[in-house]
């Protein structure tokens, strides 16, 4: 490896893969390898193997996917498992078939079954029935860490191959995609806080009783813990994991009532109207929380807290919606 490694990061214009890129420039004691996906389309296996061919990089970082919202998830179920895979399967093996030692592959909380007991333990992967509506990705995903172990148990010794996985928990902040429709809870309120102050709405209507508690981490801080679990030493992450329970999960640790949530978005923007909670729409889960300790016994910890991170995301959010008018 040149004294400067050579980091392909796959999907760099993702709000995870952006983070990233950020932190590595950051850093800056790496050359950094980008394709858009215009010009590299990850499903293409013939195209893949030409790009590792040609670039040959040191390190993988692996945030391209089709992601969606549960009527994406839901319409178009056979997109979602099928590019999902074929992403992942073609740059794991042409990574592998390049030499590439090091590799990260995200994925998601959905991996777990529903009714996994809270908070969510790596080992309750494959314990249990998954929710249906995203259950073509979550399958995707779980071949992802399967592929990064295989590859390990395989070729760990014969080539030090060490690909490892993460498993995020609801992230926010700068490249989050604000839909009306299709997007995550913090987006969607921070849009709809922001319409009924520059509208002068006297109230906003949420949806659900308000009680569900969920966790949320700020994509930075993700993309922080990626370089690190990236780079965490083989016995350590090795004493962490196991061969066949190999990823990590990667949260905050602290859960927030999506009143408190509510409350919180309104005061960041500055809406003076009140808030009601529409108790006759569904809530979702009660509870939805990742179990982090192994993660942090490592010594990991999140740093930027949920005020300061909402703050820097309604600043992307405003930047980004004068920019398009
Ligand atoms: N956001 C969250 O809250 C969250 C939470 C947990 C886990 N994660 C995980 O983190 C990873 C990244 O998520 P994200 O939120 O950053 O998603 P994102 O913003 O949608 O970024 C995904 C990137 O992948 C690219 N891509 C998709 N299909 C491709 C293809 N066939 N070839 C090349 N590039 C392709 C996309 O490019 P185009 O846009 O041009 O298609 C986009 O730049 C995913 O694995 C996701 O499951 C995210």
């Amino acid at each position: 490896m040149s004294e400067r490694p050579k980091i392909f990061v796959a999907g760099h214009r993702g709000m995870v893969g952006s983070a990233i890129v950020r932190q590595l420039q950051m850093a800056g004691d790496a050359d950094i390898v980008v394709r858009t996906h215009q010009e590299l389309d990850l499903t293409n296996q013939t195209a893949v193997k030409q790009f590792f061919q040609q670039e040959k990089p040191d390190q993988v970082y692996l945030a391209a996917a089709k992601v969606g919202g549960i009527h994406a998830n839901n319409t178009y179920p056979a997109e979602f498992i099928y590019q999902n895979l074929m992403m992942e399967a073609n740059v794991i093996h042409q990574a592998f078939e390049v030499g590439v030692k090091r590799l990260l592959f995200l994925g998601s909380s959905c991996i777990y079954p529903k009714l996994a007991p809270q908070p969510m333990s790596e080992d309750a992967l494959l314990t249990g029935t998954l929710e249906p509506t995203n259950e073509p990705y979550a399958i995707a995903k779980i071949a992802g860490i399967k592929l990064c172990e295989s590859y390990n148990r395989q070729y760990g010794e014969s080539h030090g191959v060490d690909y490892r996985s993460v498993m995020p928990t609801n992230l926010y902040g700068p490249g989050d995609n604000y839909h009306p429709e299709n997007s995550h809870v913090i987006p969607a309120l921070i849009r709809r806080f922001h319409e009924a102050k520059i509208q002068n709405q006297p109230e906003v209507v949420i949806w659900g009783t308000g009680t569900p508690m969920r966790e949320f981490l700020y994509v930075d801080d993700m993309a922080i813990a990626s370089v690190y679990v990236m780079n965490l030493e083989k016995t350590i992450y090795q004493s962490h994991t196991s061969a066949m329970l190999s990823h990590l999960n990667v949260g905050s640790g602290v859960e927030v009532s999506i009143k408190q949530l509510a409350e919180t978005i309104k005061k960041v923007i500055g809406y003076d109207g009140t808030i009601q909670f529409d108790a006759r729409k569904p809530d979702g889960s009660p509870r939805k929380l990742m179990n982090s300790s192994k993660l942090m016994e490592t010594g990991w910890r999140c740093k930027i807290n949920l005020d300061e991170g909402l703050k820097v995301a309604y600043r992307e959010f405003l930047n980004n919606t004068c920019k398009n008018r």
